[in-house]
């Protein structure tokens, strides 16, 4: 009989038999709104397998330092204490409370030097004035939105003209919808840009008079 340390029972057991229906469904539901034992799971997964896209998007946003930043679906907080580090400005929404405490703690002390707020919110209405921003990124959150467009035009309210944004998704499927949906709500040069693993990066440039 095969044994949980047995590369067969392993293989079998990872990738032959499907995942049970209602254990993904519930791991979805984690993952696009973390909350109380398995939410607290579900950071843990994500601020590791996460780790390496935050960083890549963010190092290729090139914030300076002083620069006002948004992330939308900061989730454990991996992405704002990378931006942070730049010097930048940086506030992180997120709606689930769960996430809103693990991205404190991990930021802790970004936070109490003021360089990092965190706030409980929605992608769909962000509690951010009109026009105020440098920057608004999210990472492998966009997914989640209960309405892209309406997020999308948040993004676009949010910051200057002149400003810029990047959305970067895990699955390549979602550049085409991004591309079309942040020219609609107002972005020009909008580019997708795509790392080996699929992770796919969509930026663009808030235009004048929107
Ligand atoms: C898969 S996690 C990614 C978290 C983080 N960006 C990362 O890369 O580790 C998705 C996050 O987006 C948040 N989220 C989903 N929909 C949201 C919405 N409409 N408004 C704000 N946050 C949202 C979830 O609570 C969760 O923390």
């Amino acid at each position: 009989m095969a044994t949980m340390f047995d590369d067969d029972y392993v293989f079998r057991d990872l990738t032959r038999e499907p995942t049970p229906a209602p254990i993904a469904s519930a791991w979805q539901a984690q993952l696009a709104h973390p909350s109380g034992t398995l939410g607290w799971v579900a950071g843990r997964v994500m601020a590791l397998a996460n780790r390496s896209r935050n960083h890549w998007v963010v190092d290729g946003l090139g914030l300076m330092p002083g620069e006002l930043v948004l992330e939308i679906g900061a989730g454990p907080g991996v992405g704002l204490a990378r931006a942070a580090r730049t010097g930048a400005l940086v506030v992180g929404v997120d709606h689930s409370e769960a996430m809103v405490a693990a991205a404190r703690k991990k930021n802790r002390r970004a936070l109490a030097e003021g360089r990092v707020r965190l706030v409980r919110a929605s992608a769909g209405t962000l509690p951010v004035a009109s026009e105020s921003l440098d920057v608004v990124f999210s990472v492998d959150a966009v997914p989640y939105w209960d309405d892209l467009f309406r997020g999308l035009c948040e993004v676009r309210r949010v910051l200057r003209p002149g400003g810029r944004a990047a959305l970067a998704v895990r699955d390549p499927e979602w550049g085409p919808r991004l591309v079309s949906g942040m020219r609609a709500v107002g972005f020009h040069d909008v580019e997708v840009h795509t790392r080996a693993d699929g992770s796919t990066c969509v930026t663009g440039w808030a235009s004048e008079g929107v």
